[in-house]
């Protein structure tokens, strides 16, 4: 396994390339099943995850090729239906091919995603749509066994699930008649997946509201689609910029997706200009504390809790952030105050009191986001070596990460352990 080295205290500067958003190339490779007609995705980024959801599809029979960050997948050869647990377990995205199984085959047998280090993650909202467009829906040793046909439905989603609503999207896409979902989820990505589903011949409308109409269709055929900016990885290095008292220009990113953290950096006291595609954010004499709460899209998004909680850290003055989309998203929490955060938690929220500098330390990442802002946190060190152990989970959404941040000037490398 590999560990990340850091010695911190330089504070970043330059610019980096954002990737192809993770959490819109994985529904998008799900929503290829349903082609009749070869697809394919450029800007596709180099992740783990990527790499297991396409495991993931190898094993139905999927035919997939990637040429540098395009990938071309055919699922005119696919054979099997069923999404085995020792591969859903892995990523819990790979529940997203439930709905294009069903909406195009009429059957499948997914495993149960099963929890994770952020909370329990259960799929009811997934499966009560489901049952609402006609599916026979039984659980049996683990897994979800579905049969259709399925026919339009309105759907009223409990809770705008970011999962949930493009599990049905695509479902709903060759359901026979009108599907209406409410409360749906209004995240980029969402609207990047009904873009490439429209590409393909579906007739989806209202995409990034909370009510997104979808008319059934007989058939999808192929389609060319360029994966959207990742909002989670241009927002981290934005916030490591600022955490290291640095100027970090990201490139290629979209700041419409980061309007709610961009005026979180400037209500802390971070210089932001946004020039197209560019967006740069400095803070040479440091920020002061603000106050944070996680929403569902527009509001802050809860992947960049703990990068920002990391920054906070070196505050000037006292924070509370607050989680209220996942129910243990504090993961990070107690390895900052290992080196040497003060952070007091209290049920969803967490008081963190700025020190004026962290201190490197040995500590284990846990989950993807939790593991950014130890790096994050590492970077500010001015004194010790930060040594992070269990550095898959950071390559599950970043891209060579220590390579990137090493290109801004870190002090960082990778061992193997
Ligand atoms: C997506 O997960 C993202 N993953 C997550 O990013 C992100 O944190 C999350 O949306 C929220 O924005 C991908 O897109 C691959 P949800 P998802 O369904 O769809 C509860 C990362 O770091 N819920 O919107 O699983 C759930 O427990 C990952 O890149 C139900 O109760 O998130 C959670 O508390 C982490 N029942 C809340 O809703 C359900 O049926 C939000 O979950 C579904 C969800």
């Amino acid at each position: 396994m590999d560990k990340i080295l850091i010695r911190g205290g330089k504070p970043l500067k330059g610019a980096v390339q954002v990737r192809g958003a993770k959490n819109s190339t994985l529904p998008l490779m799900a929503a290829a099943l349903l082609g009749e007609q070869p697809c394919v995705l450029h800007n596709v980024p180099c992740l783990h995850d990527v790499f297991t959801m396409d495991k993931l599809l190898a094993e139905m029979g999927m035919t997939n090729e990637f040429t540098g960050r395009s990938m071309t997948l055919d699922a005119t050869t696919v054979d099997s239906q069923v999404a085995p647990y020792d591969l859903v377990r892995k990523m819990r995205a790979s529940f997203f091919v439930l709905g294009p199984l069903l909406g195009r085959y009429g059957k499948a047998r997914v495993s149960l995603p099963g929890g994770c280090a952020i909370g329990t993650r259960p799929v009811d909202i997934h499966l009560k749509g489901l049952e609402a467009l006609g599916a026979r829906i039984a659980i049996e040793d683990g897994y979800v066994i579905a049969e259709g046909p399925l026919a339009g439905a309105d759907i009223a989603l409990d809770f705008p699930s970011v999962g949930a609503t493009e599990n049905l999207m695509m479902a709903a896409s060759r359901a026979s008649g009108v599907t209406r979902l409410s409360n749906a989820a209004r995240e980029p990505e969402i609207a990047d997946l009904a873009q490439f589903l429209n590409a393909m011949g579906a007739q989806i409308s209202g995409a990034g509201t909370d009510l997104i109409t979808i008319v059934g269709v007989d058939a999808l055929g192929g389609a060319e689609h360029v994966v959207i900016p990742d909002r989670i990885e241009a927002g981290t290095f934005l916030v490591a910029g600022v955490a290291t008292r640095g100027d970090v220009t990201v490139l290629n990113a979209n700041a419409e997706h980061l309007a709610s953290v961009l005026a979180k950096l400037r209500a802390a006291g971070a210089e932001i200009e946004v020039m197209g595609s560019r967006i740069r954010a400095s803070a040479p004499d440091g920020i002061k504390a603000i106050d944070v709460t996680t929403q569902v899209h527009p509001g802050f998004p809860t992947d960049l809790q703990a990068q920002t909680m990391a920054m906070l850290c070196v505050a000037d003055g006292a924070s509370i952030l607050k989680e209220t989309v996942f129910e243990n998203r504090f993961m990070q929490v107690a390895e900052l105050v290992r080196m040497g955060a003060d952070i007091e938690l209290d049920g969803n929220s967490a008081v963190v009191r700025g020190v004026p500098a962290l201190k490197g330390a040995p500590v284990m990442a846990s989950d993807l986001r939790a593991s950014a802002a130890l790096v994050i946190a590492g970077l500010t060190a001015e004194k010790g070596e930060t040594a992070i152990s269990r550095v898959y989970h950071i390559d599950r959404g970043y891209e060579r990460i220590e390579e990137r941040l090493a290109s801004l000037g870190a002090e960082i490398q990778r061992v193997r352990e």
